[in-house]
């Protein structure tokens, strides 16, 4: 089975030891949308592709997020910190709000480019305190990783079915 190589690696780019595991995943969808954010830096004033950009980015965060909050997170409560986990979703609800407003708005209006930045800026934020805090709290306890990952995969599928 080939394995992916991004799915194996954190943050920092090393390797990591359990490369199938629910944590690896949800690591995986991290860096794919930072590589979308840092295509938008890159964008320009191309309006379509900001605007394409965007559309991938919401996309990728609700579903990404939809599966943290349905299974990862509800998972974990029993093996962290509940402070941690409620940061994460009150979080997520920041970045749902920009979303929105995202979507309501033209990559023309003069706003568009500060709600990416800002939207990205919360994402790094909140990513950074899953991989350094939460995650590794996850790893190291007795959470059943792979079987969370095999129902994150199930309804990552729907999701994306649905879309
Ligand atoms: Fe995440
Ligand atoms: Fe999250």
């Amino acid at each position: 089975m080939p394995t992916q190589q991004s799915s194996g690696l954190n943050k920092d780019g090393s390797a990591s030891s359990r490369p199938d595991d629910a944590v690896s995943d949800l690591m995986a969808d991290h860096r794919k949308v930072e590589d979308l954010f840092k295509q938008y830096e890159k964008a320009g004033d191309n309006a379509e592709k900001k605007q394409r950009l965007v559309a991938q980015i919401t996309h990728e965060l609700r579903v990404h997020m939809a599966i943290e909050e349905e299974i990862f997170y509800p998972a974990s409560r029993d093996f962290v910190e509940s402070d941690m986990v409620n940061e994460a979703e009150v979080e997520h609800q920041g970045a749902k709000t920009l979303m929105e407003e995202l979507e309501g708005m033209s990559p023309e209006d003069e706003y568009y480019d500060a709600k990416v930045k800002v939207l990205q800026e919360q994402i790094e934020h909140h990513v950074e305190e899953e991989e350094t805090e939460y995650f590794p709290a996850c790893r190291k306890s007795e959470m059943d990783l792979k079987g969370i990952a095999d129902q994150m995969e199930s309804r990552k599928a729907e999701l994306a079915s649905a879309a």
